[in-house]
This record gives C-alpha cells, sequence and structure tokens, in this order.
C-alpha cells in the first residue's frame, strides 16, 4: 500500500488531537476519511461512544481500507486509588471497543486482499509508566495485539504507533496536566505526518519521536537499567 490516496479510512477519536490531525493529513493527501469520536458532526462523521457498542459504527462506516484505532483516554495516580469502574472503562475505550472494530471491518479486508489496521498505543505501552499501570497495560495489550495480528494476516499492513508526550487535550481530560518541562509536548501534527508515512512505508512500528525507540528496545534487553532511570527522572 505505497499510497493513501484514494483510500476510505475510518478513524477512531477523530474529533479531537492526534486523531483529528490524522484525519486532516489523511484528507489532505487525498483519501475519504470517515471520522468517528462521540462529540463530532459533520458530513463524513458518525458520533458513537465506543464504550457503548461498535457494530453501528461498523455498519456506517462499510468497505474500509485503512482503520485507524486511535481513540482512547488516560488515568494518572495510583493504581491503589483508582475508582471502581475506572479499570474497565479504560480497557473497553482504549483496547474492547477498537479490537471488536477491527474484529468486525478485517473480514471485509481480507477478501479485498487490501487493508492496513494502525493501532495508536503510546511510549507507555512499551515500559510501563509509574502512576498510570492500568493506561500503559491497556496500551501493551494493542502492542501485542499488533504483533500477533501481523503474523496472522500477513498481507495485511498491521502498524503500531507510539507517541511520547503530545500537546492535545488528552492530559486535561484525564483530570492531570502535564506539568514537566522535559520532554517537550510535539504538537499532534507531527504523529499525524509519521503515522500516515508509516503507512506509505508499511512500517510494523513508529516512536514520535523517534528517539523514544531507544528506551522501549533497551527495556526489551536491559530492564534492570531501564528501572534505574525511571526511578530517577520518572
Ligand atoms: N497526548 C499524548 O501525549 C499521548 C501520548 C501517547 C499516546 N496517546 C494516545 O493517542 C490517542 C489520541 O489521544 P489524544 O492525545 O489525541 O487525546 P484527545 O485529544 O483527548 O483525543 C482522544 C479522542 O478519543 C475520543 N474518545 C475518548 N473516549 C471515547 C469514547 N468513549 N468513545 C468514542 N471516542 C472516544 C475523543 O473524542 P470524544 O471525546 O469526542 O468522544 C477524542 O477524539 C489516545 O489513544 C492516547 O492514549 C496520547
Amino acid at each position: 500500500m505505497p499510497s493513501v490516496t484514494g483510500l476510505r479510512a475510518l478513524v477512531t477519536g477523530a474529533s479531537s488531537g492526534i486523531g483529528a490531525a490524522t484525519s486532516d493529513v489523511l484528507a489532505a493527501k487525498g483519501a475519504t476519511v470517515l471520522r468517528t469520536a462521540r462529540t463530532i458532526t459533520g458530513p463524513s462523521s458518525f458520533a458513537c461512544d465506543l464504550a457503548i457498542d461498535v457494530s453501528a459504527l461498523a455498519s456506517w462506516a462499510g468497505d474500509v481500507d485503512l482503520l485507524v484505532l486511535n481513540a482512547g483516554l488516560g488515568h494518572a495516580g495510583p493504581f491503589a486509588a483508582m475508582p471502581p469502574g475506572r479499570i474497565a472503562e479504560l480497557f473497553t475505550v482504549n483496547v474492547v471497543s477498537q479490537l471488536e472494530l477491527a474484529r468486525a471491518l478485517l473480514p471485509g479486508m481480507i477478501s479485498r486482499r487490501r487493508g492496513h489496521i494502525v493501532l495508536v498505543s503510546s511510549i507507555a505501552g512499551a515500559m510501563g509508566v509509574a502512576d498510570e499501570a492500568v493506561y500503559s497495560a491497556t496500551k501493551a495489550a494493542l502492542r501485542t495485539f499488533a504483533d500477533a495480528l501481523r503474523l496472522e494476516v500477513p498481507a495485511m499492513g498491521v502498524t503500531v504507533v507510539h507517541p511520547g508526550v503530545i500537546d492535545t487535550p488528552f492530559f486535561d481530560r484525564r483530570g492531570t496536566p502535564y506539568t514537566r518541562r522535559r520532554p517537550r509536548p510535539l504538537p499532534p501534527v507531527t504523529v499525524a505526518e509519521a503515522l500516515v508515512s508509516a503507512i506509505e512505508h508499511n512500517r510494523p512500528e513508529i516512536f514520535v519521536p523517534s528517539w523514544l525507540r531507544f528506551p522501549a528496545r533497551l527495556n526489551g534487553f536491559l530492564p534492570s537499567v531501564v528501572r534505574v532511570f525511571q526511578r530517577r527522572f520518572g
């Protein structure tokens, strides 16, 4: 799938942040973009709460060449203090609904012999982040799912995107603003452009910014070293 021009794309979480920017970049490159979120209006848009059901969304979207599973929410704070129901909410929106949507749309891709699925994970999915234990687990689930799916349907593109800190409403929405000076938040269009480039080059995995790949890889080889740095720098 060398170009996104002419593709029919469905983007979840398209009302804001990374999803909105990705929708715009895809549209500017000539894709037909279907956008979904709870608070979205306009042509080619479908308002849908992923925590409730994805079947109506899948029917509305029809045949999709490119599925960008981006919708998600965060939670910051000690695991032991998480309110009841919050764990299920995070897994439902970040994982279950995204996988249900992929399951609904993948058979069409397989029968048409073309398709690409992008999963927006997080650097937290490659190396667990303190006070974001459940969020990290949801994002790691997406990454592992993608690794398995890639083997199962080798003719399809499967790309995992690991953003670092991105300047979107994500932090305000989760109720805990981002207060660190470094790393500085990147604009969402930086992720959007990297994501679309990854589709065009059929890359299995990208990190944004790209230097995040090094701590993530080191975590695979030498997790004890990474734990020392994480205790020191968070
Ligand atoms: N910002 C970061 O630093 C960062 C870093 C790593 C990974 N990420 C990941 O990037 C993805 C996009 O986040 P963002 O930073 O762009 O945050 P955002 O601006 O808050 O966007 C989140 C999107 O998800 C949608 N959404 C949330 N709950 C939903 C639900 N129940 N049903 C349907 N849609 C829902 C929101 O739309 P509505 O509210 O209109 O429904 C919104 O469009 C997320 O998966 C996030 O985990 C973000």
